[in-house]
């Protein structure tokens, strides 16, 4: 069941959301060498605290911080450690916000210091087929059209998208139906509703799609060694377009 949610309660995300991206915006600025990915979790965590929001991550499913921290060819759901960021590292970090009951989800990949071209160009793209995926997001669409925007543009820029994650429903609980895939056919798929909220999170690999689990069980790592970049926000479907909840203005 796909729970429907009122303009009133859209509002209440939007808070959530607007707290989430003024945290990303903050951490733009901290995601610099020689800062380790555990004391940008601890950022995050009184970030979220210092505004009456909590880290939704934070014992789900047993996970054990508010932040997941992925750098370069580790996929998504890395766990922060002690190890200093260097120059030309990327790092996606990914967080759920829960504010008053109310749950918004949005990653972003960083690059830090001087990377590569090739890196940039990958985060680019990666960002560039979540708006593409974002702009699908309409009252009548389906779900396949969200994932065909997003597989069409990522075969056009030679990249390959992670399969094993998708985007989802949220709402009062991270994950919500629907699920979201990132690749699809026009046209197929579930219709998207007025005030169905959904994140949109697509990962893209440099070079194949495969990935494996890392030993700490968390980590998800790419299977060839490839980069890996991660853009993510948490859309409203409504009568005038999708809203992005999670928008850094
Ligand atoms: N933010 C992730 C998502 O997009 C959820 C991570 S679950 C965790 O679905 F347990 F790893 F935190
Ligand atoms: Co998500």
């Amino acid at each position: 069941m796909v729970e429907i949610k009122s303009d009133k309660q859209i509002e209440k995300m939007k808070h959530a959301g607007t707290i989430l991206a003024e945290c990303h915006k903050a951490l733009s600025k901290k995601v610099t060498e020689g800062i380790t990915t555990i004391e940008l979790d601890q950022f995050v965590d009184r970030f979220l605290y210092e505004r009456g929001a909590t880290p939704a991550q934070k014992g789900y499913m047993g996970y054990p911080f508010a932040t997941c921290a992925s750098v370069n060819n580790e996929v998504c759901h890395g766990l922060p450690n002690r190890k200093p960021l260097k120059n030309g590292d990327i790092v996606t970090i990914d967080f759920v916000v829960n504010l008053n009951g109310w749950l918004t989800d949005s990653a972003w990949s960083y690059g830090i210091g001087t990377i590569s071209p090739e890196a940039q160009r990958l985060m680019k793209a990666t960002k560039k087929a979540l708006y593409k995926g974002i702009e699908q997001a309409q009252v009548g669409n389906r779900l396949g059209d969200i994932g065909n925007a997003i597989q069409s543009y990522a075969e056009k820029k030679g990249y390959s998208i992670v399969r094993e994650f998708i985007g989802h429903g949220i709402g009062r609980k991270i994950h919500e139906e629907p699920q979201v895939h990132h690749v699809g056919d026009r046209n197929t798929g579930g219709k998207l509703k007025e005030g169905m909220v959904i994140t949109i999170e697509p990962i893209f690999n440099q070079g194949t799609p495969f990935i494996m689990l890392g030993s700490d069980g968390w980590t998800a790592l790419t299977f060839d060694g490839s980069l890996s970049a991660q853009y993510e926000h948490t859309v409203a479907i409504t009568k005038n377009g999708p809203i992005i909840l999670t928008e850094q203005a």
